[in-house]
Order: C-alpha cells, then sequence, then structure tokens
C-alpha cells in the first residue's frame, strides 16, 4: 500500500493498546538469558568451529611476508586463511551475474566487505589472517603464532592537517540561500566560532558476532545486524552469489547504534570457512578489534557564523563542516539540522570531506544531527550571551512554520519545538538560571544550566509483514524487522493486538529473519514508524481476510476482545481462523508526503550540571528532555529510547573521544576501560516528558522517529550548563576537566 495521502482515523486511534506504557514482551527471555544473540546458536550449528579473527597491525602499507606454519601446526588448528589462499570476493559494482547489482547512490564499502584480498593494508585492524580450529581457545593461542612483516606507508591520518584538501560530497551539496556574505557582514551582532568534535565509538553491547552454515550451496547466516536485507546483499554480494541463497537471521541484536548496518570481517570470514571446512563456524570480534575493524562516527570540524538583528532575529546563518573518510565512505553530515531549526532569509552551508586512511567512518546514531547540533546549540548559546537574550527566548524567536530553504510551500507536518521549550522551561525551573557565570554554587561546586533545541529528521522507509491467525485465537507476526534492543517486538505486538482486538499476551512476534517479509529495520530512528506502518496494512488485509470468511460487510465490523462483530452479531476470532488459520501480507511503502511536507521531530533538552571550582569535574545532577515526536507507540519504551539517547549525549560532552595516534593511524583507546561512556553512577535523575502529537503525514499509524531525537542537542545542553557554571566556553569535545581548568573564568571557593 501507498502512503500517500495524509492518514484519517483508523483502528490505531482507539490507543486500548497502542499508547499505553507496555513491559517489553521479550524482557523474561532477555533477563533469564533464554534469547539467543548470534554467537549463542547451539543446536543450529553441530561440529561448530571458531575462527579467530587477526587485524593488521599498521595504519597503512602492505604486507611483506606473512608465516602461517607455527599457526597450523598448532594444536587443534584446522585453517589459515590469508590474501594467499582466501577465496576471491567483490566490492559492490563487481560482483558476477546473479549476486546484487548496486543499487543507486550504492558506494563501495556500503555493504560488501571483502576480505583477505591483497597484502594492501587501508586501515589499522584490517582483517589479515582467520585462525579457525576445534575450540575457541585453540584458535586464539594459535592466531599469536601467525607471524606478519609490514612494510608501512605514510599515511592521511589528522583531519586539521588534510581539510584544505576536502572536496564537496555528492550528497552534501551546499545550500545557498540569499546573500550570506552580505548579510553576515552588515549584521549588528555576530558570532564566528569554531568547534570541534571528536571520533566516537558506538559502544553497544553486543560485539559483532557471526555464525555460517551452508548446506549445500546455501548459506545461513547468524549475525548481529541491524537491517537484515543489508546483511543478506552485502554477504550475497562479496561472495559474489545470489541473494537466494543467503539467510540472514538476527533476531536479538545487543546495540547496534549505527554500527551494524554494514557487515565487516564477521560474517564474511565466517562464511569462507565454514564453506572451505563443511562444517559451522563461529567468528566473533574482540571488544578492542571493533574499534579500528568496524567503523565509527567521524570527527568533524564546524564553523559557525550567526548574524543577528538587536531583537536577536538571525539575518545570516552560516555553518561549515569539515569531515574526513576512506575513499567511498559518507560525508559526516553536521550541517543537516542547520537546514530547518532556524529562521533566517540568508544561508550558506558547506561540506568538505577530505581523504583519510583511518579506519571507516559511517553512522552513529543520528548521523549528521548528533555532531551538528553540538556546534549549532552552542553557537546559539554564544549568541544569546552577546545579545543579552534569554537562550530559550532565542531560539523561539527564530522559530519558523516552514522549511526555511524551501519556503512556505514546504510547511513542517508538525513542529512544537517551542511548546518543547516551553513546556520543559516551566518543568525545569528555568527561571532559577542566572545568567551570569559562576553566581550560583553549592559548596564548592558551580552550578550551571544549559538548554538546548533538538531535531532529528524523519525518515520513513518500506516495509512488509506477514500475519497469521491461527485456531489458538493468536496472532503471529512476522518480518525481517530487528530489535536492536529497542523495543521492537514490544510495539509490533501492540499495534497487532490493537489492529486484531486482541490482547497483547495473544500475540506473538518474529523478527530478524530475511525469509521473512522484508522491512524497514533499525536505522535513522525510520523503525518503529515504517514497520509499524507494513504491519498495519498486513493486519488491515488480515481483518479484511477474517471479515469475509465470517460472511460480515468488511466496512462496518469491530475487532475487540478477540471477536469480530457487526450489526448485532459476534463471532470469535478463533473459531473464524479454524484449523488452518487466516494469513495476510501487507506491505507500506512512502509517496511524496515527505517532499511535500517538512518532517522532524523535535525537542528540548535542559541540564544542570554542578563543576567542581577547584578540580574542574562535571557532575550532571539533572537533566529534562521535552520530545515531539509523533503518536508515542509505547511511552515505556520511548522513554527508554530517549534516556539511552541522553546518556549518550553526556558521553559525547564529556568523556567520549577516539583518540587518534597521528604517527601510525589508529584509534588508541581501543576498549571501554579507556574509551570513556557514562556509567550507572554519571547519569543523573532524567526525566523525559512526550508532548502530545499525531502526524497524519508521516504514515497511517501517525509516528515519527524517536530514539536518534533522545541524543540530538543533548551534549550542547551539558556543554552550556558547564559556560553557565564556570564560564568556560570550550569548543572541542569532548569537555574533560583540563580543558575547562585552562579556561575557566570564576574564582574558586577560598
Ligand atoms: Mo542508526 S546511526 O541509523 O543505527
Amino acid at each position: 500500500m501507498k502512503f500517500e495521502s495524509p492518514a484519517g482515523r483508523n483502528p490505531i486511534d482507539q490507543g486500548r493498546v497502542v499508547g499505553v506504557a507496555q513491559p517489553r514482551i521479550d524482557g523474561p527471555l532477555k533477563v533469564s538469558g533464554l534469547a539467543p544473540y548470534s554467537h549463542e546458536y547451539h543446536a543450529e550449528a553441530p561440529g561448530v568451529a571458531y575462527g579467530v579473527m587477526l587485524g593488521a597491525g599498521i595504519g597503512k602499507g602492505r604486507i611483506t611476508a606473512i608465516d602461517t606454519s607455527a599457526a597450523e601446526a598448532a594444536p587443534g588448528v584446522l585453517l589459515v586463511l590469508t590474501y594467499k589462499n582466501a577465496p576471491r570476493q567483490f566490492d559492490i559494482g563487481h560482483a558476477p551475474p546473479g549476486s546484487p547489482a548496486p543499487k543507486k547512490g550504492e558506494k563501495p564499502g556500503r555493504h560488501n566487505a571483502p576480505q583477505l584480498q591483497g597484502p594492501a593494508i587501508k586501515h589499522f585492524d584490517q582483517s589479515v589472517a582467520l585462525v579457525v580450529a576445534e575450540s575457541f581457545e585453540q584458535a586464539r593461542a594459535a592466531a599469536q603464532l601467525v607471524h606478519v612483516s609490514y612494510a608501512a606507508a605514510p599515511g592521511k591520518f589528522d583531519l586539521a592537517a588534510e581539510k584544505q584538501h576536502g572536496t564537496v560530497p555528492e550528497d552534501a551539496p551546499d545550500s545557498v540561500v540569499g546573500d550570506f556574505d552580505a548579510a553576515f557582514a552588515a549584521a549588528p551582532t555576530t558570532v564566528d566560532v569554531t568547534y570541534t568534535t571528536p571520533d566516537q565509538a558506538h559502544s553497544m553491547m553486543e560485539p559483532q558476532a557471526s555464525m555460517a552454515r551452508w548446506d549445500g550451496d546455501t548459506l545461513t547466516l547468524w549475525t548481529s545486524h541491524q537491517i537484515v536485507h543489508w546483511a543478506v546483499d552485502g554477504v550475497a554480494g562479496t561472495l559474489g552469489i545470489p541473494t537466494d541463497k543467503v539467510r540472514v537471521i538476527s533476531a536479538y541484536v545487543g546495540g547496534g547504534f549505527g554500527s551494524k548496518l554494514m557487515i565487516y570481517g564477521d560474517p564474511i570470514l565466517a562464511a569462507l570457512a565454514a564453506r572451505q571446512l563443511g562444517r559451522p563456524v563461529k567468528v566473533a570480534l574482540t571488544r578492542p578489534q571493533i574499534y579500528n575493524h568496524t567503523s565509527h562516527r567521524p570527527a568533524t570540524i564546524q564553523r559557525l557564523r550567526l548574524g543577528a538583528d538587536s531583537n536577536g532575529k538571525l539575518l545570516a546563518i552560516g555553518h561549515d563542516v569539515w569531515c574526513g573518510n576512506q575513499p567511498g565512505g559518507e560525508p559526516e553530515k553536521a550541517a543537516d539540522q542547520t537546514k530547518l531549526l532556524y529562521a533566517g532569509a540568508n544561508r550558506l552551508l558547506r561540506t568538505r570531506q577530505t581523504l583519510l586512511d583511518l579506519p571507516l567512518g559511517a553512522s552513529m546514531r543520528a548521523p549528521g544531527e548528533a555532531v551538528g547540533l553540538l556546534a549549532l546549540e552552542c553557537a546559539m548559546d554564544e549568541l544569546a550571551e552577546k545579545l543579552g537574550i534569554d537562550p530559550i527566548e532565542l531560539r523561539i524567536r527564530n522559530d519558523t512554520r516552514y522549511d526555511p530553504e524551501k519556503g512556505p510551500e514546504r510547511p513542517f507536518s508538525t513542529r512544537q519545538l517551542v511548546e518543547c521549550l516551553r513546556t520543559g522551561a516551566e518543568r525545569f525551573g528555568w527561571s532559577r538560571r542566572d545568567p551570569v557565570p559562576g553566581k550560583v554554587r553549592d559548596g564548592r561546586w558551580l552550578i550551571g544550566y544549559g538548554v538546548a533545541a533538538a531535531i532529528r529528521n524523519n525518515l520513513t522507509v518500506a516495509s512488509g509483514a506477514r500475519v497469521r491467525l491461527g485456531g489458538d485465537g493468536v496472532l503471529t507476526i512476522q518480518t525481517q524487522m530487528t530489535d536492536i534492543g529497542t523495543g521492537s517486538y514490544t510495539i509490533l505486538a501492540q499495534i497487532g493486538a490493537e489492529m486484531l482486538g486482541l490482547p497483547i499476551d495473544k500475540v506473538r512476534v518474529e523478527l530478524g529473519d530475511s525469509s521473512f517479509p522484508q522491512a524497514a529495520g533499525s536505522g535513522g530512528s525510520w523503525g518503529a514508524n515504517s514497520s509499524g506502518a507494513g504491519l498495519f496494512y498486513a493486519c488491515r488485509n488480515l481483518r479484511d481476510a477474517i471479515a469475509a470468511k465470517a460472511g460480515y460487510n468488511s466496512t462496518d465490523v469491530q475487532f475487540a476482545d478477540g471477536r469480530i462483530s457487526a450489526n448485532g452479531h459476534s463471532r470469535s476470532l478463533a473459531e473464524i481462523a479454524g484449523h488452518d488459520g487466516i494469513a495476510a501480507e501487507g506491505k507500506v511503502e512512502f509517496g511524496d508526503l515527505t517532499k511535500q511536507y517538512a518532517q522532524a521531530a523535535f525537542g528540548a533538552h535542559f541540564a544542570e550540571v554542578a563543576v567542581d571550582s577547584i578540580t574542574c569535574e562535571v557532575r550532571v545532577r539533572r537533566m529534562l528532555s521535552v520530545c515531539a515526536a509523533g503518536r508515542i507507540i509505547n511511552p515505556q519504551t520511548a522513554r527508554s529510547q530517549c534516556l539511552g539517547g541522553m546518556a549518550m549525549g553526556i558521553g559525547a560532552a564529556l568523556m567520549e573521544d577516539q583518540i587518534v595516534d597521528t604517527r601510525f593511524g589508529y584509534f588508541v583507546n581501543h576498549d571501554l576501560a579507556e574509551y570513556h561512556v557514562p556509567v550507572h553512577a554519571d547519569i543523573p535523575d532524567m526525566e523525559v516528558i512526550f508532548l502530545d502529537e499525531l502526524d497524519d503525514k508521516s504514515s497511517p499509524i501517525k509516528a515519527k522517529g524517536v530514539g536518534e531525537l533522545g541524543i540530538c542537542g543533548v551534549g550542547a545542553a551539558v556543554a552550556n550548563a558547564v559556560h553557565n557554571a564556570t564560564g568556560a566556553r570550550i569548543r572541542d569535545y569532548p569537555l574533560t576537566l583540563d580543558r575547562i581548568m585552562a579556561k575557566i573564568t570564576v574564582p574558586a571557593v577560598a
């Protein structure tokens, strides 16, 4: 079904199950350890062998010699693969007939991931060998015996040094509205500031891991992935086999944050070894390997130039972004939110991408906006301070009802930014903030308040589902949609229950299997709304089929309490389903409504920090996020999504930093002991408020993406609070205590 005109009233609006807080239906499986992650399938893999990947020890260059003899002679070793004996594989666009062709706009490295294809080393921890043995311990021990010699070559590892070589990325062209230069030059109040954000690591709980089993020429791959049909395409394309010969199962995923939108060494090496050995093979990356072997959020340098009149009305908005990546890698589109967030007649947004020889940069939670807002929303705070206008008021004065680039003909489908700011100010107690830094103290602690606006573009993706009502009255939902810890199982059960008039415990949800109908998967915060919409249409088709079988006119039937009723007659669904059950499929495709209407979720984040006036240690004391993101299908799981985003935003503000060794070209701090993310002790009382909102332009279920909204702007709110506490304006993230100490402007307590 194509969704191309605004949704009318439909069964989701009943709000009987949808919109009600519902604990995760997969919770008991997870806390009892019964939810299998991809490395934890046992019965499916008799005689499994274990592969351990060895990564390159240089950032760029080539292998000059590789000696595997000691490893091959080690106990239990079954196979050692290197570039000398690995089968030929294919990058996107180079695959033989029958395997997936590149789709429009697809670049090498996006899905395909050839391994061990030659002596050239393009990045640190690129796979150079796979050692397979009877046990994991034997494989790990033998991998230490592989001797690799390298000739290192000079590489480009330093974004700041390379940025002047940047070019305009194909998918981030310059955006020019009005005359920025003239307007900026004439503006009475301006800020011209440069912010930097470091490389960041996804830091999901479950490392990349795969198990491969071949049955004849068909591969079954259990792998941890966010979008299973992308995994199918990537694996089939890399191996040069048809997609219908690859089945991917990703039933439970222990977090992704974008790192599992692609495939890396584990599924390919497992598949190659399993085919060669004629038995299943498991390959899991170690935590340290993840940082340099897989992908990361690329660093940015961002220059913000804002010019305003004396009332704070923006006259000129300039945002320049510099980023870098491997050849074919994507730009970090950190100017994206600046297109839509504020009004202003003269705008200039530019992105320049330069080649770097670091590991692949790719999507990480709210790619673009998450780091773009770290700069934009602090620059707005700087402008507010210069103007002497309250930062909330400044944002409200620059609200817009339509896409500022396209004009009034492209209005927002919904936009409650002002309501988010006002509600938050009231609930957070913003009026207690003193705009002068260092005025509020609690003993030796300096107290500061900060605010930032949040926007995350709403994305929609075609998505299908299969539903079946059994004679036991149970509705079974099958879709390729994944649950990466987000609550997909639960919200899809709620939608199915709502549509068929069933209690939630009469709904079974099966996810993450490529043998199910193709679905949106989990990426870009599009998962819940898109897969929910696909399921909506599948359920609507099932309702029609049930009504037809029952002999009811399908326009006036009701589904409630496990029964269908019309004109005073009523029958049980289980009885109608009968022995054979009734099945239906449905799919959503999205038309032009996202072109006609700017669609985005909005929010406002508030932070209270305490900064030790002597040591400059920062403690976030309180946070509040007010979000408007269409229909909230499940307030409990949506809240959890926002809390996770807020925790990540605190990490981005205060601690996350993949430190590049620019001599050797790798991320030095490659484990969770040295790449710091917030722990419970760093996370204060947090509150999330969802404003009532239905977006009838976004989908038939009127929802929008919410997960990534939770991180957008949070770090800026924290940084602005640190400034309010200390007077220190730190423009290089993260705000570590040494950086604050160098800039603090207020005296310590005597
Ligand atoms: Mo998201 S960065 O598309 O998982």
